[in-house]
């Protein structure tokens, strides 16, 4: 990056007696980071001056010029040959001064009847709407592997926990659909907080309008949004889409964390439930043995990056009077590091997931080791006609034989088992079994391995 100190030629540097000070010109610079918006910015350019010659303001012959321009600098910047530079303080006005070093006066006339305050707001929506979209695409790409990944695992029981406590039989299928439904809120969120990202703010100029007769609803077109925003000093100074944006990623990343917690939990040699290909995981300088969970490991620990920009977008926007006003400029770096974390975050999830294997034999005996059907069994004894607190006693005391002779309640015999009641026949071993526990919670968002697959299908259809 250039810097040539070439104060006097600032844009605004008309009413100024003395250059910026060196510091101050870095200080207040935001190039270095929303060089990011350049393609945004000439795309949002160029509709501009569409626009302007089609009320007249421009010559056809002018919007030519312009838009040639633009297109020459895109392509040098595309080329790594722009000369930024700091002294031009942001990305509009690099641009700007670059069009007119390239096309001469005319390049001057594109700022006509546009401020750098309704110039920036246009580009941050039309560069997040575009990271909307690639986020919403990688999303789904992740919820489909993991509808795969549910349906092959729909028989394959495991414990449910309850406090990390063994609690009941589930079945794997079942415990990944309750991410993909997340994930699916997650979408939702994200399309929700599209359509309010969707609506153009070019035309409330500074903050008052313009006295050009420009025709906004023709530039929101050229440019795909909805509709023009409604009022220009909302226009130039809310930031709320940003923070809805960075609130639909904090969840996000809450929920993978979770689930990160959980892949890194169960790939321990204590759970030992699933497998993480290699690929996603490292090893240890000094421990031979070991094979890291990188992957989740990382991610949860991203979830605290993301939640903090959330933080600091709301602290930023609080008690700001209208309109615009210079504090917004700190609203990219946080938004900027978000969409970087989401995505990567997303994309190595839709890779990975597909690829988790798990491990139904140490999953079921930890499910038959925690006494996990012990509410079944005190479920067969209600449809017994035994009142449920009496229940729950008389299995307790079974479990407390079982804890002392090392026993599960389906390796009990009938003779030990009455002993705590005589309501107990043969035909409890039925719902003592894991199989028998998952079978019978046969009811929409139960945990049946028929109810899974159902659940899959229906999922599939929504993502289509
Ligand atoms: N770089 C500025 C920002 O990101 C652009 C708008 C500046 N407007 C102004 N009047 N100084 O917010």
């Amino acid at each position: 990056m250039t810097d040539p100190n070439k104060s006097s030629e600032k844009p605004w540097g008309g009413r100024f007696s003395e250059p910026t000070d060196a510091f101050v010109e870095k200080f207040t610079a935001s190039v270095g980071f929303d060089q990011r918006l350049y393609h945004h910015d000439i795309r949002g350019s160029i509709a501009h001056a569409t626009m302007l010659a089609e009320v007249g303001v421009l010559t056809a012959d002018e919007k030519q010029q312009i838009i040639e321009g633009l297109e020459a600098v895109r392509a040098e910047i595309e080329r790594g040959e722009f000369p930024w530079s700091v002294s031009l303080e942001d990305v509009h006005m690099n641009i700007e001064a670059r069009l007119t070093d390239r096309i001469g006066i005319t390049g001057k006339k594109l700022h006509t009847g546009r401020s750098r305050n309704d110039q920036v707001a246009t580009d941050i929506r039309l560069y997040l709407r575009d990271e909307i979209d690639a986020i919403a695409e990688e999303l789904g790409r992740l919820r489909a592997g993991l509808l795969d990944l549910a349906e092959r695992e729909a028989d394959t029981i495991m414990p449910g926990f309850t406090h990390l406590q063994t609690a009941q039989p589930v079945t794997f299928g079942h415990h990944l659909l309750a991410w993909a439904e997340m994930l699916e809120r997650d979408t939702e969120r994200l399309q929700d907080c599209r359509k309010r990202v969707n609506v153009m703010p070019l035309g409330a100029a500074a903050l008052a309008g313009t006295t050009y007769p420009i025709d906004r609803a023709l530039t929101a077109q050229l440019l795909g949004f909805d509709r023009p925003t409604e009022n220009s000093l909302d226009s130039v100074s809310d930031r709320d889409f940003a923070i809805e944006f960075c609130s639909f990623a904090a969840l996000l990343m809450t929920h993978l964390s979770r689930f990160s917690e959980e892949l890194v939990l169960w790939t321990s040699a204590q759970f030992d439930f699933i497998d993480l290909p290699d690929r996603f995981c490292t090893g240890s300088s000094i421990m031979p043995q070991k094979k890291n969970p990188d992957v989740p490991e990382l991610v949860r620990g991203k979830t605290g990056r993301v939640n903090g920009h959330l933080v600091s977008l709301l602290t930023l926007m609080k008690s700001q009077p209208l309109a615009y006003n210079k504090d917004n400029q700190e609203d990219k770096e946080p938004l900027f590091d978000t969409v970087d974390t989401v995505k990567g975050s997303l994309r190595a999830y839709a890779d990975m997931v597909p690829a988790i294997t798990s491990k139904a034999d140490n999953m079921r005996e930890a499910a038959r080791r925690g006494f996990s059907t012990a509410t079944d069994l005190a479920d067969y004894l209600v449809k017994k006609g035994v009142a449920f607190r009496d229940a729950h006693e008389i299995v307790g005391k079974a479990v407390a034989l079982g804890v002392a002779e090392k026993k599960d309640l389906s390796e009990m015999t009938l003779e030990e088992l009455q002993q705590f009641s005589d309501t107990i026949g043969e035909d409890v071993f039925d719902v003592l079994t894991l199989e028998g526990s998952v079978q019978a919670r046969d009811h929409l968002g139960g945990t049946a391995p028929a109810q899974v697959r159902a659940a899959v299908a229906r999922a599939r259809k929504r993502l289509a």
